[in-house]
């Protein structure tokens, strides 16, 4: 019979092309997601890409517990890949809460509920190199010692790490764990109908690069190039998406089984291979013949000088090995770019439309902010003056703080009336 695998936050990035090499190996796979980061583009790409129209899509949240017991309870699941949780290295510091309650809340919930299934469960949590922090020797291996985290994100990485280790632990043999740490994905699915699709301005370089390049973006702003690198940039092991993807297709199938050495494994997910920032835009600029116009900028706080990984374990232990070329994996990048493009010229397609009313709505509400602002200062100005100034120019104030209510009250009646415009658009989409 074949085995389940329930992918978490499967409509993303990453999920996204688990669940592809996962259905291309033979599991079925059921994809849970909230769409709290994400629209539905890629996860109608994988059924595109696999013909799968029947794929399972429940749309639920992680943080919901009754919602995950009746997930375990509607499927017989062999095992769980869990992605869903939030990623903003930067937002973490901003919302720590937001970060330490979304993601561990949804890990603690599916362990839970997988270590109650009868017969156990098998957990694979997607882990970050960022646990390893700034790291004293490059490249790192499964035993380099982790550091703090440099961002909430990073530390709820870490703390899941442990809390994995530890159930597994207390469970004795009923659920088995495999932490993944991945080092940095990126590229896209060869056939271009699934990638990344980050919201507004993208945190992460390759997303910026191509972005760049096609003109969304004016210019790339290389973070740092006094670093103690050999040309002064960051130095990172990029890994291609699909390879990535596939690691999980062998650590599962690792589990299923039955051939761990512990009942919690872990292994790095990279290629070896150190790439710095410019060579990154350099090797881009030239396998894709397009310029990406970028310049020198400081240092982005958190951002470690190098680090890449030690393979070796994943090598050789699940037998998995990283095989594409940096070239290959930043086409498939500009391939999925132009894809995205072609989509949102042709008006046909809802990530396209969705963009642009997602342009106009945010413009809106820079307007109505301002607006605001400015209704709030005049208020404040108003209220400072004497009772003397007050009365001396009564007319006049009453004026300035009518036209800036006034004004204020219409831009937030232009945003109502672009979401009502883009709902009306939308729903016409669909319908045609
Ligand atoms: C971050 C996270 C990592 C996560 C990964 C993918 C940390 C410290 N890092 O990695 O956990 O798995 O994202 O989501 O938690 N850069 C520029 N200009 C830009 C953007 C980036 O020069 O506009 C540089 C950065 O300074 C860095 C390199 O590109 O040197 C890679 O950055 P990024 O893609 O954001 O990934 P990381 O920070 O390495």
């Amino acid at each position: 019979m074949k085995k389940t695998v329930l992918v978490s936050g499967g409509a993303g990035f990453i999920g996204s092309h688990v669940t592809v090499e996962l259905l291309e190996a033979g599991y079925d796979v059921v994809v849970a997601d909230n769409f709290s980061n994400c629209d539905r583009t890629c996860f109608e790409g994988v059924k595109k890409i696999t013909g799968r129209e029947d794929l399972p899509l429940e749309v639920m949240d992680f943080c919901d517990l009754k919602a995950v017991k009746a997930l375990f309870g509607k499927y017989h699941i062999d095992a769980v890949i869990h992605f869903a949780a939030f990623k903003a290295v930067g937002e973490s510091v901003a919302k720590p809460l937001m970060y330490y309650k979304n993601n561990l809340e949804s890990f603690l919930n599916v362990l839970e509920v997988a270590g109650a299934q009868p017969g156990g469960c098998n957990v694979l949590f997607s882990s970050s190199a960022t646990v390893y922090g700034e790291p004293d020797v490059v490249p790192v291996t499964e035993n380099t010692p982790r550091k703090p985290a440099t961002s909430p994100y990073g530390n709820t990485k870490t703390m899941c790490e442990d809390i994995l280790r530890d159930t597994v632990k207390a469970s004795e043999g009923a659920l088995k764990g495999i932490l993944l740490r991945y080092f940095n994905p990126i590229g896209a699915h060869p056939s271009a109908l699934i990638g990344e699709l980050p919201r507004g301005v993208p945190n992460n370089l390759v997303p910026f690069i191509t972005q760049t390049a096609i003109g969304k973006r004016e210019c790339l702003n290389i973070f740092g190039n006094d670093y103690p690198t050999p040309d002064g940039t960051c130095q990172r092991d990029y890994i291609d998406i699909v390879d990535l993807a596939r690691a999980h297709v062998y650590a599962v199938t690792r589990m299923m089984e039955g051939k761990m050495k512990k009942d919690c494994e872990v292994f790095n997910v990279g290629t070896g291979r150190p790439v710095s920032v410019l060579e990154l835009v350099n090797a881009f600029e030239k396998v894709n013949g397009v310029k990406v116009p970028h310049k020198f900028a400081p240092r982005r706080p958190g951002d470690v000088t190098a680090i890449w990984a030690d393979p070796t374990l994943a090598n050789e232990e699940m037998g998995w090995k990283a095989t594409r070329t940096v070239e290959e994996t930043l086409k498939a990048a500009w391939a999925w770019e132009c894809h995205l493009a072609q989509q949102k010229e042709a008006g046909s397609d809802d990530t396209g439309k969705a963009t642009s009313l997602k342009d106009q709505i945010l413009q809106a509400a820079d307007k109505a902010n301002e607006a605001i602002s400015d209704a709030i200062d005049k208020v404040k100005e108003y209220s400072a003056l004497s009772p003397e100034e007050k009365k001396a120019k009564q007319d006049e104030w009453n004026s300035k703080l009518t036209e800036a209510a006034e004004k204020a009250s219409d831009s937030v009646k232009d945003i109502v009336d672009d979401i009502k415009e883009g709902a009306d658009k939308l729903f016409k989409g669909k319908k045609d």
